[in-house]
């Protein structure tokens, strides 16, 4: 693709990931506890073939990497370990009670997410997941177990008695391979590190190993980028999630340390996606969606290409359920009429969970529009196309889409948008046409929630 800079900096403006719909900024109907168990039994009791799955979140961190947008708690202290798990469990135990139904129901899925899941010892993490393997049915042949690691934090023993419960997937939180870079955002990494995790991976028989790279880190070049991406080749991970670095100090303020001239920005950050997408798909992997990339032997790319691939909070996924029962604190769960987040700052969370309550923090109702607008933004987002129907007026689409039509990155043909060629770095904003909410909000609300585009 030829990058233009005009286009780049027109179109470089704060808009949402769309992880979520209404994204979490809009969410502006908070059911109440009752309102959540209320959506669940209705999913429940309304369809007789429901999947289901279960994200569990460990907040835990040894040390902060500066660029880390995720929710976190930076720890040393490993006493912390078992107290929390005890907090877990029991908010596992205040939903099987309360749907013992859900439980009957095979789980497809079971992802533990950070944080830093490592954080817990191999036996603490057997504790964990023993327990809740034990209230489950699972299905062995449609069983996902999944994992995100830190290679600096992981030993074999981990990957071993998680392989031994039947996980899968392993995720590592690679970034960039380049020492300086590596320096200024405090997460000294050696490439070893990775390539040996990776290797231990292989040979428990993980089917799926994943890398997490960002582009837009301090003092990263192409020249830099490009020696991560070759490494990254090298090392034939199935899946490589490459994300933009989203910049919000308002919100971490450890992100204030980086030096304004060393971030790349506008036309130079681009440029290091696309030198890495070219390698990359040169290496024969598939770009999926926005910024997922994949083996075609994976199942990601089976997905993609089936156009079964789905999007929830933590990206791109070949698992769609009907309902995410998100643990932990901060953790989002999801049904098709409700989102509901936990509380966000662990001793609430901890105390509501003493006191046997499901921690709620805020969440969202979704109005019948919410569902279609909800359903139509997916579809984009993992298509590259939609079709409107009667849910938008063509000529509503033709104006607020005039300019990307003009600049040739999205074509309307009938009551088709597609995203062009040139188009797909701009994906997220051809979006917010279809996001009511934001549309209605107004105008210069979005400039301190959501990151940049690019
Ligand atoms: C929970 S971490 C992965 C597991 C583990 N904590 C680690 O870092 O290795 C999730 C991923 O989010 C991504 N991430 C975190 N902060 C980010 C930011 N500000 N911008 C873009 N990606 C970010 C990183 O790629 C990171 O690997
Ligand atoms: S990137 Fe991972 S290890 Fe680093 S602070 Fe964030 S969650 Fe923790």
């Amino acid at each position: 693709m030829k990058i233009n800079s005009e286009i780049l900096s027109k179109y470089d403006v704060p808009v949402p990931r769309y992880t979520s719909y209404p994204t979490v900024p809009y969410w502006d109907q908070s059911p109440s506890r009752e309102d959540w168990f209320a959506a669940l039994h209705q999913e429940i009791s309304r369809n007789p073939n429901l999947t289901w799955s279960l994200y569990l979140h460990i907040p835990f961190c040894e040390t902060l990497c500066t660029f880390c947008g995720c929710n976190t708690v930076i720890t040393k202290d490993h006493k912390r370990e078992l107290p929390y798990i005890r907090s877990l469990i029991k908010e596992k135990n205040l939903y099987l009670n309360k749907f013992p139904e859900l439980f009957k129901r095979p789980l497809q899925q079971l992802h533990l997410g950070g944080g830093t899941p490592t954080f817990l010892q191999p036996q603490a993490l057997v504790q964990l997941v023993k327990d809740f393997l034990q209230d489950v049915q699972v299905d062995p042949k449609y069983f996902e177990g999944s994992i995100e690691v830190d290679p600096r934090r992981t030993s074999r023993e981990h990957l071993k008695v998680l392989k031994d419960l039947g996980f899968n997937r392993v995720s590592m939180g690679v970034q960039d391979f380049d020492p300086e870079v590596q320096r200024l955002v405090h997460r000294i990494q050696p490439l070893e590190q990775t390539q040996e995790l990776t290797q231990i991976s292989r040979d428990l028989g993980y089917t799926s190993v994943n890398y997490d790279l960002i582009y837009g880190l301090p003092k990263q070049t192409l020249d830099s980028f490009t020696y991560t991406a070759q490494k990254t080749v090298q090392l034939q991970p199935d899946r490589i999630a490459l994300y933009s670095f989203a910049k919000v100090p308002w919100i971490k303020p450890q992100q204030r340390l980086f030096k304004d001239e060393d971030l790349p920005e506008g036309l130079e950050k681009r440029q290091l996606y696309e030198r890495a997408y070219e390698i990359l798909t040169d290496a024969g992997y598939l770009e999926i969606g926005m910024d997922h990339f994949a083996l075609p032997s994976d199942s990601l790319a089976e997905a993609f290409k089936n156009k079964r691939l789905h999007r929830n909070f933590m990206g791109y996924t070949d698992q769609k359920t009907d309902i995410l029962l998100g643990l932990g604190v901060s953790s989002i769960s999801e049904s098709p009429t409700c989102f509901h987040q936990n509380e966000k700052i662990l001793p609430v969370y901890e105390s509501c969970i003493h006191e046997g309550k499901i921690p709620t923090f805020r969440g969202h109702l979704l109005s019948q529009e919410d569902q279609i607008q909800r359903k139509l933004i997916l579809q984009f987002m993992t298509e590259g196309e939609v079709t409107l129907g009667s849910a938008f007026e063509l000529e509503d689409a033709k104006n607020f889409l005039k300019e990307m039509i003009e600049d040739q990155l999205i074509t309307i043909l009938g009551d088709k948008v597609k995203l062009t060629a040139n188009g797909r770095p701009f994906l997220r904003n051809a979006c917010v046409f279809l996001d009511k909410k934001m549309r209605q909000a107004k105008k210069n609300e979005s400039v301190k929630i959501f990151s940049q585009a690019l």
